[in-house]
Order: structure tokens, then C-alpha cells, then sequence
């Protein structure tokens, strides 16, 4: 796939999953992402799968000055009371009064979503899944539902912002990605979560796993953390430094700015489209 000037775009149309323990900077990543894929000259179509995290992305793409927030694509299928947990009930999404699961069929951005339903900046569209909203609403698995079957169609490179933690491969959600994304922070705990999320993957046949470890400081640091991950460092594709830029603007309440963080992830880009190889 190539856009007008014949750049190619491996990674047009596919569905890459950003994961990893609390706070690693899974959403910085997301952000930063959405901007060197709109710099590749993608689509980019950004879909926020946390359902705990109140303002998700909004503010880390758009600033702080969006008033409404997306409604969540839960209610486009019908609502938290429709959708099924993927546990109990593996059967694909589908929406109410149609036969088609959309998996199969994905769902035309242009045609059928209404505008309420995302932020869009010229390239660029914020999605979200679904949030939890109210005391007693239940558990997040019909969020997660839509979050594995959102299936759309176009080229529109799109990144999966997810919770913290691996309750996802619990409930198959990585089923239908192309790429997994995990973001590890300098700790015993993402060292961890990055064993687990090797095994999970090995089980479920999803070979397109990487590694990227994030708020890089003192090398010595680094080299211990890389140690302790053993073989799994393998799958590491970038080492992205702590840009206390980034961490005051996330205080300050405003897009994540460009800088050492966001060159890194850049290259980081050019990786997976390596990986990916030249056509979809
Ligand atoms: N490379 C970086 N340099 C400096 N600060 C960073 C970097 N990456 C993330 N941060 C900061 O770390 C904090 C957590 O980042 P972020 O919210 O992106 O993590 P997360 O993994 O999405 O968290 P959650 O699990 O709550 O969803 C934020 O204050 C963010 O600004
Ligand atoms: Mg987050």
C-alpha cells in the first residue's frame, strides 16, 4: 500500500495493540505514535480500549481544551446491557438488528458512524470503546468486546490504547491484532508482565510481539533491566528516554510534545514497518 507520492505504508489497515502494567506509558506511547504515523502520511484511527481512565486520550491528542468527549462505540452496538463479556459469550459483535458480525463485514467509518462518536483532526480519529460510568455498572468485558471486534474498513493504521495489566489474554483479545506493542517501564513488575505476555502470545500463535521500553534514564539502569528480561530482550525495538517535558505536559494537561521521546518512537515506527514488510 502507497500513498500519491509512492511512500509505502506496511502498516495501512492494520490493528496494533499497545499493552503493559500501569503506568509504563502505554497512552503517551499512543500519542506519539498517532503523530509520527500522521508525519508516515497514514489515516490513523486511534481507539481508546481503557475503560477505567476517565479523560483517556482526549487531552493527550487534542489538548485540554475539548469540551466532549466521544460518545463510546458500547452504545453504537447497543450499550453495556447488549454487549456480552467475551468469556461467557465468545460470539463475535454484532450490532442490533443486523446478522452480520462485524468482524467480517467492518464497519465504514464514513457511512455508518455517526460524527458523535469521535474526535477527528483532518487524518487523525479518536475512538473510544466504552467507560465505566457508574457505581455498580459491571465488569469492563462487553468493553473489551467491542474492543477485539472493532473491525473497520480503509487503510486508517490504527492504534489500541488498552488498561493496564494482562486481563486482556484472558479474554482473547489480541485475537484479532496484527501487531502487540508492549510497553515496559524500568521495573521488576514489566519484567514480568513481559515473560507473561511472551507466553500468551506463544499459546495463542501471535508471533508480531515487540518490546518497547519507555522512560529510559541511566544506562546503568537500562543494562540491568535488560538482563533481567534475559531472551525476551530480543523482542525489545527501542529504548525510549524519560522526556520530563512529557511528564510536565501530562501535569499541565496538554498534548504530548515533541522531542526525544517522540524521535525515538519514531524510529521505532520505521521498525515495525520493517517487520511488517513493504505491502499489506
Ligand atoms: N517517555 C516518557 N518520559 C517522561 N514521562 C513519561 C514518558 N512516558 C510516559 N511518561 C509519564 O508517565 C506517566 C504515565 O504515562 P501514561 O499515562 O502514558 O501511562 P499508561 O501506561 O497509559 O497508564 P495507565 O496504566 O494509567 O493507563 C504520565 O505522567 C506520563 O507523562
Ligand atoms: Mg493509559
Amino acid at each position: 500500500m502507497s500513498d500519491i507520492t509512492g511512500a509505502p505504508h506496511p502498516l495501512a489497515g492494520k490493528r496494533i495493540l499497545i499493552c503493559g502494567k500501569g503506568g509504563s506509558g502505554k497512552s503517551t506511547f499512543v500519542a506519539l505514535a498517532a503523530g509520527s504515523l500522521l508525519r508516515r502520511s497514514y489515516e490513523v484511527l486511534v481507539l481508546d480500549g481503557d475503560a477505567s481512565n476517565p479523560e483517556g486520550l482526549v487531552r493527550l491528542l487534542f489538548g485540554g481544551g475539548v469540551e466532549a468527549e466521544p460518545r463510546p462505540l458500547i452504545d453504537f452496538f447497543g450499550g453495556i446491557d447488549v454487549v456480552t463479556c467475551p468469556v461467557d459469550d465468545p460470539a463475535p459483535l454484532t450490532r442490533v438488528g443486523d446478522t452480520r458480525p462485524v468482524p467480517e463485514y467492518r464497519v465504514d467509518l464514513e457511512r455508518e458512524l455517526p460524527a458523535e462518536y469521535f474526535l477527528a483532526d483532518r487524518r487523525l480519529r479518536l475512538l473510544q470503546a466504552g467507560k465505566i460510568a457508574q457505581y455498580g455498572q459491571g465488569c469492563d468485558g462487553p468493553v473489551e468486546k467491542v474492543v477485539r471486534d472493532f473491525m473497520v474498513q480503509g487503510e486508517a493504521a490504527q492504534l489500541i490504547d488498552t488498561k493496564a495489566g494482562v486481563e486482556h489474554f484472558g479474554r482473547r483479545i489480541p485475537d484479532r491484532v496484527d501487531l502487540l506493542v508492549t510497553v515496559l517501564d524500568l521495573t521488576l513488575e514489566s519484567v514480568s508482565i513481559a515473560a507473561r505476555v511472551a507466553r500468551f502470545c506463544e499459546a495463542a500463535g501471535i508471533d508480531r510481539l515487540f518490546f518497547v521500553v519507555n522512560k529510559v534514564g541511566a544506562p546503568e539502569a537500562t543494562a540491568l533491566f535488560r538482563d533481567k528480561l534475559g531472551p525476551e530482550g530480543e523482542r525489545v525495538i527501542g529504548y525510549v528516554p524519560f522526556d520530563p517535558r512529557v511528564q510536565e505536559a501530562s501535569l499541565l494537561g496538554g498534548t504530548v510534545p515533541e522531542g526525544a521521546a517522540a524521535a525515538e518512537i519514531a524510529k521505532i515506527f520505521g521498525r515495525l514497518e520493517e517487520a511488517v514488510g513493504p505491502s499489506r
